[in-house]
């Protein structure tokens, strides 16, 4: 085999094939199983997209209904979770918590059964069910109150956003949260996506695999730059600090938070329709000050770094979208999770269908044959 170049990052190799996603950077379209992201934001729902990307086609109205009710019936969490929960440590962060319960769901699941239809949905259906009510519990907790038990008369984004502070969300705030969720769900090979494809590969049970993506999500590189996106905003504080702001950042070659992207060389489209969906619920509920300081930075930063291909990506306008709705902003990446957690399934079961354990090589720049020191004389 020939020996290839190092590329940090991976950047440009191929890890899968994969007909899930789809992304073309420089013209900026996202489509999942070949459908645009646009017309999904418009049209669909997040279970139906979710059930697109994991069984890859729309499903039926009989299909959607049946998968729709399975998880309803799936979305209570076992007391024992729960109490296990309430152990955290409250000042602890919610992705911490959310990998741990999800690695604690396999420990009651722990007959794996890869091979068998019937168990890759159980777990699908277990999974996008039940992450949504641990987050909720998880905030509740936290602040000292019990969890709420799930309303099986509320659609999937509308007792997530009810569990969360035990109040019936307004229909506009549920139905922008469901949007968000179609948003977030998939995006081609990131880095938790390969996270729980190696994971995968492994042939372990799909709470691993979750609990290992999960992990990946919270860096402040990929899903966590929405939560660092606020406390930026917050810091500039004003509409006429934006510029010598971004200026100190490129300055001092930091990466201004919700900007670039690996992929996407000008605006990320689901950034377009978050911006489009903020308007929306300023709209409804009223304007947002620190709206006007991004707008600002996409204009800054667009004259300062469009040349290199530097524009808004999916988390800058998503936080203040979760804002408006009053969710604390230590929640948006676990949201995020919330979403991507269908996409990782879609890319578990493509994994299963044709695996092979991943185990890439290195280029070794190390020394050979060192002399082993006695320690006193070190
Ligand atoms: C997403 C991200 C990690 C992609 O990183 P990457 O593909 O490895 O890109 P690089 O770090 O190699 O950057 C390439 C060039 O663009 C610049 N750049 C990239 N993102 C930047 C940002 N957010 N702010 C300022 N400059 C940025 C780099 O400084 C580099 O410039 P150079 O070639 O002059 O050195 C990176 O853009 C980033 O850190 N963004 C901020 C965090 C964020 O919003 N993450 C969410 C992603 S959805």
């Amino acid at each position: 085999m020939s020996v290839c170049e190092y590329k940090p990052g991976l950047e440009g190799i191929p890890a899968a094939q994969s007909s899930i996603s789809y992304v073309d950077g420089q013209k900026g379209i996202l489509e999942y199983r070949g459908i645009r992201i646009e017309e999904l934001a418009a049209k669909s729902t997040f279970l139906e997209t979710a059930y697109l990307l994991i069984w890859g086609e729309l499903p039926s109205k009989e299909e959607l209904a049946a998968f729709e009710e399975e998880v309803r019936l799936h979305r209570r969490i076992k007391y024992r979770i729960r109490d296990m929960m309430k152990c955290f440590p409250e000042s602890g962060h919610p992705m911490d918590a959310l990998q741990a319960s999800a690695a604690a769901l396999g420990l009651f699941y722990s007959l794996r059964d890869l091979h068998n239809p019937a168990y890759i949905r159980d777990s699908v259906v277990r999974l996008i069910a039940t992450i949504p009510t641990m987050v909720a519990a998880f905030q509740l907790m936290r602040k000292g109150n019990d969890p709420v038990r799930p309303r099986d008369d509320l659609d999937y984004s509308a007792n997530f956003l009810y569990m969360l502070d035990e109040k019936e969300p307004d229909p506009l705030a549920a139905k922008i949260f469901d949007i968000c969720l179609i948003l977030h769900v998939e995006h081609t090979m990131n880095a938790s996506t390969f996270s729980a494809r190696v994971t995968a590969s492994t042939l372990t049970d799909p709470y691993a695999v979750v609990a290992s993506a999960v992990g990946t999500l919270g860096g402040p590189l990929h899903g966590g730059a929405n939560e660092e996106v606020i406390q930026m905003l917050e810091d500039i504080g004003s509409v006429a600090n934006v510029r010598p702001y971004v200026e100190d950042l490129i300055q001092r070659k930091a990466k201004i938070m919700g900007f670039g992207h690996r992929v996407y060389k000008v605006k990320d489209p689901r950034a377009t329709i978050l911006q489009n969906l903020a308007e929306e619920l300023f709209s409804k509920f009223g304007e947002d000050k620190y709206y006007e300081i991004a707008q600002e930075m996409e204009r800054v930063v667009a004259e300062k770094l469009g040349h290199k291909g530097i524009y808004p990506n999916v988390d800058f306008y998503s936080g203040l979208v979760y804002r408006k709705m009053g969710i604390p902003t230590d929640l948006f990446t676990p949201i995020f999770a919330i979403a991507r957690v269908a996409g990782w399934l879609a890319h578990w079961k493509e994994q299963l269908e044709e695996n092979r354990i991943f185990r890439p090589t290195q280029v070794y720049n190390g020394q050979h044959e060192a002399p082993y020191i006695p320690i006193d004389q070190r």
